[in-house]
Order: structure tokens, then C-alpha cells, then sequence
């Protein structure tokens, strides 16, 4: 069997990296228009990083995994075709700022109508609004060569940094197709590649649109969870309460459950944003605006949290933070990924440069280039935006830290050594609750935690 992955991504990369070391004798090509991802794909510098990620390539590249540029070869070859490719919120034209830009998906379909020669499984790994699998199905359809196309859905639930753990031991792998004898035996083919590693009953078959739906509905059910647990936090900064505690608390619960219950600085990354504003698009489409508006709040609040945060520094500095130096650690939008795509740190960057602060910044693994250009926009320049190689240089002489990305390596930085070297009244603000706001305090810092007392 032939399997082709379109779209070399945070999502294409790992999964089928995971596919061809589980399934030796299935080969496993993975395509993308963009030449220098495929070629880092075929170093010993992954375009991504994603722990452990490089042990499952490495294992299987050469093998029966494989990278290339060239897509119309390897839908020729494939019997299966994965479209991992990227799905961003609209930028234009209607829906703007909230539907899903389909551009890349309908142009894979007209690639996979023109390149094919033979009958195909496609099948949708990207996140799409409900219904595309219609519009996929509608465009290779229309090959004028005969050819037969069963599209199924099977979004993917991996997240960043655990990307390889989440995939080899799934909570659930889904998989919706068409409810006829051709499409229940394109599901059937799908669920026996997975079936390799992941027990049957983890293995979940629906139709199309409730496979469509459930990956928008899974991510808005844990980004509200977060807005949530964040919309708290402001309660218990006002009252005395300390978030964590409350979360431990009402996590016991077994309802209720303790994971995704982190206050934080504010959700990022590439999807519960984007995926949130493609749901509500769709309920407004579909005359649902009340849904709409529902789903829509917990982003609002999201906007909030991480101004919150912001406007916290500026208040607790004497209102002003004009030509004081703030360090900001972290700035991928979670701990053991270089993604920083909706990253909180842009947010909060943006609005200290606004105060006419000097923001330095240091993460562990987001290249000094991107910081500026997500900052500033590509090609910005901001001569109060410096980038630092370390913490301690990133700290020294700041005014205040702002702990923005959960970084390990942040828990056990030297504190004693940092307030030294800093201004007095040093203040240190936890984005991440991951320090002893006790400990900083003997050593003399200000402190502010999310949600603590
Ligand atoms: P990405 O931007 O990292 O990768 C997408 C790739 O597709 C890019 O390298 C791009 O060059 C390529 N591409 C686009 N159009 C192409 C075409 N016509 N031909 C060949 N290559 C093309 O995106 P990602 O983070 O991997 O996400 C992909 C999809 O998976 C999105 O729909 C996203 O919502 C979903 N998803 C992402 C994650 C995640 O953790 N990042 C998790 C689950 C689902
Ligand atoms: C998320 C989902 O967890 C995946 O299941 C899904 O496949 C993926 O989106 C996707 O569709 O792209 P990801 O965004 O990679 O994965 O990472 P998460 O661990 O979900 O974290 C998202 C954001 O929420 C991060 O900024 C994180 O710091 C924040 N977060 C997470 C909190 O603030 N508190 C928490 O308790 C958990």
C-alpha cells in the first residue's frame, strides 16, 4: 500500500511519521510545496520541534518514510491520500477574520482530480468547517477520467510538545465516512492501519459530518475550559482565592476532571482560536446566532486574560513602564514546541512596546528573527524589542519579569542571582503559576501570579 501525506506540517510530519514506523510495509511519502521544509524534513534538523519526534523519523525515513517536493508523483502512486494541509481563518473578502480559508484544501482537490490515475481514499486530516468533505468529494468527482473517490474525515487531536506521545497512545482515533457499502469499506481500510497500534474500541467510526464537527466541538470544549478556569482567576485576585486551589478542587469532582484546568496568561497556538471562530461562523451560517455568540465569549475572554496581563505589569510598575526594561521568558505558545502562532507573548510584547517599554525577550527555542517578526510584523523594526540568548541576560537589569511560556528551565533559574542584578523594586509576574511566589518573596521580588493571592 501506498499512502501520500499533502502537507508537511506540525500535523503531516509526526503523523505520518508515526504511520510508517508502525506500519514497515506501507510506504509512506509525505509532500508539501514548500522545498525548504521538505528538505529540513530530510536532515538531521527536523523543521519542527517536537520531542522524541526525532527517534520515529529516524527509525523509519529511508525506509518506508519518505519526503518530497514532488506532489502530482505521489498522488499517482498513493492509494490513500492524507490533506494535512494548513486551514487558517479568512483574511478576506466574506467571513473575514472568522471562517476558515479553504483555499488550500480546494486546491489539493483539483491537484488530486488532475493527477490521479487511479481510484483513491482521501482523506482529511486537516481541521475543516462541517459539509467539505462535499466540496472535496464535488471537485475530484469531476475528473473526466472515471476514476472513483471516497473521502473520509479523521481530524487529528494531537498537541504540540506531546505530539508523539499523543500518537502513539490516542485517547481516540476517529474516523467518519460515507454511510454506503464504498464508503464503509474506505473506513474499514483506514481503521486497519490504525488498528496496527491503537485497540479497536479506541477506534471510533461515524458519518462524515459528526466526524467534521466533533474536532471543531473538541477544541471549543477545551479552550472553554480554559476561559473558564481564566474568567476565575480574576475572581480570586479580587477576593483572596488562589486558582489552583480552586481547580484542584472542583477537579476532584470526577464530572468535572483536573486536566485543562491550568489558569494561564491566556490559550495560544494555531487552533482553538481559529477553530472556535470557524464554529460560530458556521452556527451564524446555519441561523444559530444565540450558539454563536455563546462560543464566541470564550475567546472574548481569552482577549481579556492576556490584557489583563499586561495592563497587571504597567499598573504594578507605578503606571508606567516607559523606558523600563521588561523581561519576557518564553515566547512559543506552550512549553516544548518552537511554534508561536497566536502565541500570548505577541500579545503581551505588543502592548508593553505600546507603553514604550524595552522588551527583551528569551525562549529556548523560537529563533530571535521570528520573535521580531511576529512581533513587529515581517520586516518591523523596534529598536525597544531586543532578543536575549539566556534568562539571566534577558533579566538583567529589568525592572520586572513576566513568566509567559511554561518552560522548565524557568523553575530552576537562580532567582537570588536574577533580583541582584535587577532594579529595586524588582517585580516578577508568573504567567504560568510555575514558581514559589513564597521563595521569590523572601529573596525580596514583588510578585503577582495568575489568579493567586
Ligand atoms: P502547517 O502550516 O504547519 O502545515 C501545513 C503545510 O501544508 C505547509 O507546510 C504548507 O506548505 C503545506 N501546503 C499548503 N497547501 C499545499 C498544497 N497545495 N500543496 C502542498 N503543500 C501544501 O499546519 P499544521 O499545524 O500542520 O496544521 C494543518 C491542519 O491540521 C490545520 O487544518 C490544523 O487546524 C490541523 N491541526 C493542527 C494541529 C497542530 O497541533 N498544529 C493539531 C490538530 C489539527
Ligand atoms: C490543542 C488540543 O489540545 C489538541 O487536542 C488539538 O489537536 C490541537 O489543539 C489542534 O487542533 O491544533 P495545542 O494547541 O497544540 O493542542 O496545545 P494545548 O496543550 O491544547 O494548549 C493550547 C494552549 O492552551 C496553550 O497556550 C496552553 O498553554 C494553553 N493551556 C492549556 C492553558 O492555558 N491551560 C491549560 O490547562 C491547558
Amino acid at each position: 500500500m501506498n499512502i501520500c501525506c499533502i502537507g508537511a506540517g506540525y500535523v503531516g510530519g509526526p503523523t505520518m511519521a508515526m504511520i510508517a514506523l508502525k506500519c514497515p510495509d506501507i510506504t509512506v511519502t509525505v509532500v508539501d510545496m514548500n522545498a525548504k521544509r521538505i528538505a529540513a524534513w530530510n536532515t538531521g534538523q527536523l523543521p519542527i520541534f517536537e520531542p522524541g519526534l526525532d527517534e520515529v523519523v529516524n527509525q523509519a525515513r529511508g525506509r518506508n518514510l519518505f519526503f518530497s517536493t514532488d506532489v502530482a508523483g505521489q498522488i499517482k502512486k498513493a492509494d490513500i491520500i492524507f490533506v494535512a494541509v494548513n486551514t487558517p481563518t479568512k483574511s478576506y473578502g466574506v467571513g473575514a477574520g472568522r471562517a476558515a480559508d479553504l483555499r488550500f484544501i480546494e486546491s489539493v482537490a483539483r491537484t488530486i482530480a488532475e493527477h490521479a490515475e487511479s481510484d483513491k481514499i482521501i482523506v482529511e486530516k486537516s481541521t475543516i468547517p462541517v459539509k467539505t468533505a462535499d466540496a472535496i468529494q464535488a471537485i475530484v468527482a469531476s475528473n473526466s477520467k472515471g476514476l472513483k473517490f471516497q473521502v473520509l474525515s479523521n481530524p487529528e487531536f494531537l498537541a504540540e510538545g506531546t505530539a508523539v506521545k499523543d500518537l502513539t497512545n490516542p485517547d481516540r482515533v476517529l474516523i467518519g465516512g460515507e454511510r454506503t457499502p464504498e464508503g464503509d469499506r474506505a473506513v474499514a481500510t483506514l481503521v486497519s492501519i490504525y488498528a496496527r497500534w491503537v485497540a479497536r474500541d479506541r477506534i471510533i467510526t461515524t458519518n462524515l459530518w459528526s466526524s467534521e464537527l466533533s474536532k471543531l466541538v473538541a477544541n471549543a470544549f477545551l479552550a472553554q475550559r480554559i476561559s473558564s478556569i481564566n474568567s476565575i482567576s480574576a475572581l480570586c485576585e479580587a477576593t483572596g482565592a488562589d486558582v489552583d486551589e480552586v481547580a484542584n478542587a472542583i477537579g476532584q469532582d470526577s464530572r468535572i476532571g483536573p486536566k485543562f484546568l491550568k489558569s494561564s496568561v491566556g490559550f495560544g497556538g494555531s487552533c482553538f482560536q481559529k477553530d472556535i471562530l470557524n464554529l460560530t461562523y458556521l452556527c451564524e451560517s446555519f441561523g444559530l446566532p444565540e450558539v454563536a455568540a455563546y462560543w464566541t465569549s470564550v475567546v472574548g475572554i481569552n482577549d481579556w486574560q492576556k490584557q489583563r496581563f499586561a495592563n497587571r505589569i504597567v499598573k504594578e510598575l507605578f503606571n508606567t513602564v516607559a523606558d523600563k526594561k521588561i523581561a519576557v521568558l518564553g515566547f512559543a505558545f506552550k512549553k516544548d514546541t518552537n511554534d508561536t502562532r497566536e502565541s500570548a507573548a505577541i500579545n503581551i510584547c505588543r502592548s508593553l512596546l505600546a507603553e514604550q517599554a524595552k522588551v527583551c525577550v528569551y525562549d529556548p527555542k523560537v529563533p530571535a528573527h521570528e520573535i521580531t517578526a511576529d512581533t513587529l510584523g515581517q520586516g518591523g523594526a523596534n529598536s525597544r524589542l531586543t532578543v536575549a540568548a539566556d534568562a539571566y541576560a534577558a533579566c538583567a537589569g529589568a525592572h520586572a519579569i513576566a513568566i509567559v511560556t511554561e518552560w522548565d528551565e524557568f523553575k530552576t533559574l537562580d532567582y537570588a542571582k536574577i533580583f541582584a542584578a535587577m532594579p529595586k523594586p524588582a517585580f516578577i509576574y508568573d504567567g504560568r503559576n510555575i514558581l514559589d511566589l513564597a521563595a521569590l518573596r523572601k529573596i525580596g521580588f514583588r510578585t503577582a501570579g495568575i489568579g493567586k493571592p
